[in-house]
């Protein structure tokens, strides 16, 4: 999957080795006892890494609002795979969080030729039906197509202007034999991510980001160019505190008082300053030097944890002032699960997972045939126990079908030390995956016909 260490949103073939990606890419590691309520993905490790989580579960604290943002491809069937995601924009949305959903109809129809009106059904029927299922709150999710919101679109094109083809080359590998489809997609994909702090859509308020490591490469462009467009840099000191720095671009020189490069209009550059400094004083920090000519204000008192608060007053000064004022997305990022066949799961290989919609014995006949973690006899199994890091059956239970902690620990102490033999085991995993199986189904039930109420306005 990686050519000199990339991560390729593309590929067919995944990486695993987490440790590696979390420090090659500067991913902070999830610590469930500092989020409120943790989820069963948090508590066992299977969402292991985001940015700037903090300044989300902050929110949560605070009531200040929030969203969450997730896009589909809407090719092929929902799987197990892409369950995960939904796990955890439920979550976010009990935490507090308004929902928006982007089917990227565009990127299917650019990168797999799938025309739009196929798209939109595929997406309603095999997804959005199941993130209903999956207990999505419709009065607060929106759904909305790519090919439907010129603002999306727009914005691809606007933040095209922050990156060039170097970047691309450096993030995604890029070449003169690259598709240009493959050009377009991430910028389309910026779009989605930034464009809910738009003001019809919600307006200025930190976005998350849940994905598997595959689509962080997506996710590094889009911090990237938003802290481009950025009028006012909030960074660390080397002395302790914070500073504010005017980020003079063409786009915003004359706003900024420097209206030919170098030369400071002291007049408009103070009155820029003493409004920063005005609101940074609202929020209570007293002691703030500044220095109008290099455009800087320093804070001393404040800290790393004072950043976002310091940004969020910034980026409303820059949106009145004219500016984008956005703020970059945070992001969390989950393990995969295994494919069935140890090969990744795969909508074109059904063997390597169980569908939201497969019969019970399609999947029961999935789960006995799934790679196993006993040992090649009853008696050395006894004797040696299973291993559960290489058994599938297992991992399903911990990935989606076990909800309790104590049940899945037991099960886990069971298997290895021998008590429990490995086809036991795969019975366990096929009756919860059958009550699982069924109550989704159910719920399907219950909301074919009225997935309307989860799409958005531009959507219908
Ligand atoms: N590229 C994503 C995929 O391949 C789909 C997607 C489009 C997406 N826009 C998004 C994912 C925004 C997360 C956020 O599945």
């Amino acid at each position: 999957m990686e050519k000199a260490g990339r991560i390729d949103p593309w590929s067919s073939e995944q990486s695993t080795d987490y440790a590696r990606i979390v420090s090659q890419f500067g991913l902070s590691s999830v610590d469930p006892d500092s989020l409120p309520n943790p989820g069963m993905l948090h508590r066992r490790g299977i969402v292991f890494a985001h940015r700037d989580l903090d300044v989300v579960v902050d929110c949560m604290g605070t009531g200040d609002p929030f969203g969450v943002l997730t896009g589909l491809m809407p090719s092929g069937r929902m799987h197990l795979g892409h369950s995960m995601v939904i796990e955890q924009v439920r979550w976010f949305q009990e935490q507090g969080a308004d929902v928006t959903v982007a089917v990227a109809d565009l990127e299917a129809l650019a990168t797999r030729g799938t025309p739009i009106s196929r798209g939109r059904e595929t997406a309603l029927r095999e997804y959005v039906l199941n993130y209903a299922a999956m207990g999505l709150d419709p009065d607060n999710t929106n759904v909305y197509f790519q090919s439907s919101r010129p603002t999306v679109q727009r914005l691809a094109f606007t933040l095209g202007q922050r990156t060039n083809l170097s970047e691309f080359e450096a993030i995604y590998g890029f070449n003169g034999e690259s598709n240009l489809a493959h050009v377009q997609a991430p910028l389309v994909q910026v779009g989605d991510i930034v464009h809910p702090q738009m003001e019809e859509f919600g307006g200025l308020r930190p976005i998350v980001v849940p994905v598997g490591v595959d689509q962080d490469p997506h996710l590094r462009l889009t911090r990237d160019i938003t802290q481009k467009t950025n009028w006012f840099n909030v960074k660390q000191r080397k002395s302790g505190g914070l500073t504010v720095a005017l980020s003079v671009q063409d786009c915003n020189k004359s706003e900024l008082g420097e209206p030919e490069s170098g030369k400071v209009d002291m007049n408009s550059r103070t009155n820029v300053i003493s409004s920063l400094v005005g609101s940074i004083k609202e929020i209570g920090f007293s002691d703030v030097k500044s220095n109008p000519k290099h455009g800087t204000i320093d804070i001393p008192g404040a800290t790393i944890a004072d950043r976002s608060r310091i940004r969020m007053k910034m980026l409303a000064i820059e949106r009145k002032m004219g500016g984008m004022g956005l703020f970059p997305p945070c992001s969390t990022y989950h393990r995969f699960a295994v494919g069935m066949t140890g090969e990744k799961m795969s909508s074109s290989k059904p063997e390597t997972t169980i569908f939201m919609d497969d019969d019970i014995e399609v999947m029961t006949k999935k789960v006995k045939r799934a790679i196993s973690g006993g040992q090649p006899t009853v008696e050395e199994h006894r004797r040696l126990g299973g291993n559960v890091a290489k058994d599938v059956a297992f991992q399903y239970l911990q990935f989606f079908f076990e909800k309790d902690d104590g049940a899945l620990d037991e099960i886990q102490r069971d298997y290895e030390s021998g008590r429990l033999l490995a086809g036991e085991l795969k019975q366990l995993c096929i009756d919860n995956a059958t009550e699982w199986l069924n109550e989704l189904k159910e719920k399907r039930g219950q909301w074919e016909g009225r997935i309307n109420e989860f799409l958005a306005p531009d959507a219908l």
